[in-house]
């Protein structure tokens, strides 16, 4: 499969479900990113993480009028299906969560169980770049923070496109770098998840508008991303043995210096994040 990065696709998916399939990272992820929700949070009158990342979701469910009773959402990237039971529990969705990581996805399902939840929502193991599911079937496409991973983010557009019924509306949020960010000064950040490159508003809005996307929006919400990660760095500095004891003192003292060239570059004004929404014409 071609990708528009230095990475062909299948290379780019292995070493992402490598990371976040490692016992370090799950547990990393589970228990100080945010728990069932691992995504940049809203810290609107809150600076506690998990509350911030349910406001992130609860705006972003705010911005779908069409999530209602037996609406049929796919959620790409689901991780843990945070959202997922959220979008089932609080509007009777039905949620298919296609994420490429087995390990989460072994967590997903349990916790679907054990909030009764199983009946609603369908665990996929996969990639968002070829979904397995049938022509125009959901009325939503959700995603928060996995298109980043992507080597080739206009094929992920291209599936939600066509797993879309005419008048479905996608919703997501990515980490992203600003539509004027200068060449060759993000590597850094790039190298704490693997990535080759980060997209822009200005790249999802042309590659939303070349597949015929209408009611191309945006809410520009970037200066959540330096608080978010630095509240991460607070957390890890707070339960730092733990941390180490969980995920080893390799991969916290790695994350650490990872987070801080995220931090270092919101600051610097080069990275950018919020919420996009595209309706396929009805
Ligand atoms: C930062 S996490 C966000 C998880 C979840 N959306 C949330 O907000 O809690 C990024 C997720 O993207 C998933 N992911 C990365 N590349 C993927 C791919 N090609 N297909 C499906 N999932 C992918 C990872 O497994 C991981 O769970």
């Amino acid at each position: 499969m071609k990708s528009d990065n230095q990475h062909p696709i299948s290379t780019t998916r292995e070493i992402t479900e490598i990371y976040y399939d490692s016992a370090a990272a799950d547990k990393f992820y589970f228990n100080i990113w945010g728990g069932e929700d691992i995504h940049i949070g809203i810290y609107d009158k809150t600076s506690d993480i998990p509350k911030a990342s349910r406001q992130t979701i609860n705006h972003m469910a705010a911005l779908a009028p069409n999530l209602i009773k037996k609406s049929r959402v796919i959620d790409l990237g689901a991780g843990y299906g945070g959202a997922a039971r959220y979008l089932a529990s609080r509007y009777g969705c039905e949620v298919v969560c296609v994420n490429l990581s087995a390990v989460q996805n072994r967590t997903n399902q349990r916790l679907n169980v054990e909030q009764n939840l199983d009946d609603l929502i369908e665990v996929i193991h996969g990639s968002f770049e070829e979904i397995t599911q049938a022509d125009e079937v959901f009325d939503v496409v959700w995603s928060q923070d996995a298109i980043l991973h992507s080597s080739n983010r206009k094929q992920v557009l291209s599936e939600a496109w066509r797993v879309l019924k005419p008048g479905g509306i996608m919703i997501f949020t990515d980490p992203m770098q600003t539509d004027d960010c200068p060449v060759d000064v993000l590597q850094s950040v790039y190298d704490r998840i693997h990535l080759d490159n980060l997209a822009s508003f200005a790249f999802y809005r042309h590659t939303a508008m070349a597949h015929g996307f209408t009611e191309c929006k945006h809410q520009d919400l970037t200066p959540n991303l330096e608080i978010h990660y630095s509240r991460i760095l607070d957390e890890i500095k707070k339960n730092y043995p733990s941390a180490c004891k969980q995920s080893s003192k390799d991969y916290i003292d790695q994350m650490i210096i990872g987070l801080r060239h995220w931090i270092d570059a919101a600051k610097a004004g080069y990275l950018a994040w919020g919420i996009i929404t595209l309706q396929k014409p009805k």
